[in-house]
């Protein structure tokens, strides 16, 4: 991820609202926050009664949303739509309080090559499967990867889903690709 390079979080915030019926008044949980450009595309990709929950665990990364960076992404922490949870995602999944059509995560470099041990349980069969849990009918759960990782996308198929991996550019239309899947019961 980039200021330069984020088509493919765009793409992670994107994809699955389009699939949506009702995207105009869509219940969304994006974790984490990064750079803001996937809270931004699925804010771009829904409309005015969306609902939208941002988590994010590192303090410093909403400060800086909120400040010096906020801009390259179009500020879309100060969209009226956005709520933000200063914590972990997996707060979120594990309590189930609320139920979202859409639930894209990109918390860490994909499923295997995590940054933070704490983030296991989101890509195992209990994470995934209290995604589900968390998910209105028809939703759909979105993941992002630096690489394809078939595994994982058999551990979503083992969980039931059905599941689409989609292979996008970073930037453009050549370089490095990114994986997201699309998965939904
Ligand atoms: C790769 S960045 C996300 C990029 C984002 N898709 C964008 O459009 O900029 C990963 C973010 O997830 C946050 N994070 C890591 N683990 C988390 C967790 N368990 N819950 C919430 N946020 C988490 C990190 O602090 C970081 O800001």
């Amino acid at each position: 991820m980039s200021t330069r390079r984020h088509a493919s979080e765009d793409a992670l915030g994107a994809l699955p609202c389009q699939l949506l019926e009702r995207p105009e008044s869509a219940s969304v949980l994006i974790g984490g926050l990064g750079m803001g450009f996937t809270l931004a595309a699925v804010l771009a990709s829904t409309g005015p009664n969306a609902c939208v929950v941002v988590a994010e665990l590192v303090p410093e990364v909403v400060e800086w949303n909120k400040g010096l960076l906020g801009h390259y992404s179009g500020h879309p922490l100060a969209d009226k739509r956005t709520t933000l949870y200063a914590g972990d995602v997996s707060d979120l999944l594990r309590h189930a309080e609320h139920r979202y059509d859409v639930i894209a995560l990109d918390v860490d470099n994909g499923p295997e090559a995590l940054s933070s041990s704490g983030n296991d349980w989101l890509y195992s069969a209990a994470g995934i499967s209290s995604a589900q849990t968390s998910l209105k009918e028809g939703g759909i759960l979105a993941y992002w990867s630096a690489t394809p990782d078939a595994v994982f996308a058999r551990r979503l198929r083992s969980c039931g889903l059905k599941v689409t991996e989609k292979s996008v550019f970073a930037h453009g239309s050549k370089g490095i690709k990114h994986t997201i899947w699309l998965a939904r019961v």
